[in-house]
């Protein structure tokens, strides 16, 4: 298993007035090569277009309380705009689509990192373009931590985070690119971290990893077996999800992790000395395509003795108190996605259709309870609201009820499956000013399942 580099600050400011401390980091977007396929295949190297020439990207390790500004230099030929995803940064530098930086251009990116601890990823966001550019390489882990609420969870090296992306190579081992997709691109090489199917030696205690799914179309429905016992699905503990911590952790054998969604889970290798484990993929789930190998993710193989017994013990029965989202009965928008003319749209509307595509206003901190509603017919959208972390009210529709780890979760990203219908409610904080919410599969949101909503300073 690869694990990303930690990206380094190049500098330290603190501010003259208030005494904040400033970490600046820079990274470029460059193009590079990096062999995918064994060497041993034959398959050459595969062109990349990611940052600082890794792909993922190198994690931005932040602490909160402890500001950062990234300066993102763009020194390949295409536009680039950097959303950091589960960051309630201000409007300017939140990756609006439009305001894209060009080829030889710099933009410096400003992170408050004020927020409770969570896992967040920073990727590209340009218009038009997202899907392949993020496709390439321009995506990497941003993971916020709080000294102040210490955690019994596994830490340090037993903490790990797990890029899952589905790919699709050509036989000369380069990328299959997704630029003139309309519909999906499902991706037949399951990749972790960069590597397809990796393996990853493991100690028998517990550990916790943090699954980002960074496909442009494929949702999981994961689940974890013993090798040698294939029919017997395994129990693991879901802890957390995209704004952090869970109020509790949740028991389950099954975890449905849709595009951009987080969740941290824990498996305790101790029951499984000597034994190999693998992470699958539940087949034909919802509007997946199949591929003879994408029912497997990866494998863990338990060996050794433990080294380090820190944060081995029982996970504890409360996690986190969850930010108060309000309550609401009444819905105060209507969200419905669904294909016209061979094109994405919420309620009719496209990121292109600029005079209407600020479809809600909430007033600054004000509750707002929405019902997100798919009438495409056989796809599925996994839809993420900029700023905001919101609860999960109900799931009616489709495949079933709100799961018991999304009750337990604040979330920035949720599933919406076949004919779903999901009513989310939210603060619309801490800041006024215009934000994006679409659909993260990567070709939905290009074309152009995208709109935006304005938080007002004044009640409108
Ligand atoms: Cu992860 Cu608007 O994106
Ligand atoms: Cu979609």
């Amino acid at each position: 298993l690869h694990i990303m580099q930690p990206a380094v600050p190049k500098a330290t400011y603190t501010e003259p007035v208030n005494g904040t401390v400033i970490d600046f980091f820079e990274i470029d977007i460059r193009q590079f090569q990096a062999q995918t396929y064994p060497a041993s295949s034959g398959v050459g190297p595969t062109t990349y277009v990611g940052y600082d020439g890794t792909a993922p990207g190198p994690t931005l390790r932040m602490t909160r309380g402890r500001e950062a500004v990234v300066r993102f230099t763009n020194s390949y030929d295409r536009p680039s705009s950097i959303h950091l995803h589960g960051s309630y940064s201000r409007a300017p530098w939140d990756g609006w689509a439009e305001d894209v930086t060009n080829p030889n251009e710099f933009k410096d990116y400003y992170y408050p990192n004020h927020q409770p601890q969570r896992t967040l990823w920073y990727h590209d966001h340009a218009i038009g373009i997202t899907a392949v550019n993020a496709y390439f390489g321009q995506a990497g882990f941003y993971i916020l931590t709080d000294p102040n609420t210490p955690t019994t969870l596994p830490s340090g090296d037993y903490d790990v985070p797990l890029m899952i992306a589905a790919k699709q190579f050509n036989r000369d081992g380069s990328l299959f690119s997704p630029i003139d997709e309309r519909v999906s691109l499902y991706g037949d090489v399951i990749t972790v971290n960069g590597v397809p199917w990796p393996v990853q030696q493991v100690e028998p205690r517990k550990y916790k990893f943090r699954l980002l799914d960074a496909s442009i179309s494929r949702t999981f429905s994961l689940y974890l077996v013993d090798e040698a016992k294939p029919s017997v699905r395994l129990p693991f503990t879901v802890v957390g999800a995209d704004a952090g911590y869970l109020d509790h952790p949740v028991t389950t054998d099954n975890l449905v992790i849709a595009m951009a969604e987080r969740w941290e889970i824990v498996i305790d290798f101790a029951l499984y000395q000597g034994k190999s484990l693998v992470l699958m993929n539940e087949r034909k789930f919802q509007t997946n395509e199949d591929y003879p190998e994408t029912d497997k993710v990866m494998k863990w193989t338990v060996a050794g003795t433990v080294t380090n017994t820190a944060n081995n013990g029982p996970i504890a029965t409360h996690l986190a108190d969850l930010a108060d989202t309000g309550s609401k009965t009444t819905i105060d928008h209507e969200f419905v996605f669904e294909r016209q003319n061979g094109e994405w749209r919420i309620n009719g509307v496209g990121f292109e259709d600029i005079p209407n595509r600020i479809l809600a206003k909430p007033a600054q901190g004000r509750t707002e309870r929405w019902r997100l509603t798919n009438k495409s017919g056989g796809w599925s959208h996994p839809i993420h609201i900029h700023l905001i972390d919101f609860k999960v009210l109900s799931r009616t529709g489709g495949r079933g009820a709100v799961t018991p780890y999304e009750a337990a979760a604040l979330k920035d990203v949720v599933y919406l499956g076949e004919n779903e219908s999901v009513e989310v409610i939210a603060k619309y904080q801490p800041w006024a000013g215009v934000y994006m919410f679409h659909c993260h599969n990567l070709v939905h949101e290009d074309h152009d399942m995208m709109a935006a909503f304005n938080v007002t300073s004044v009640d409108l």
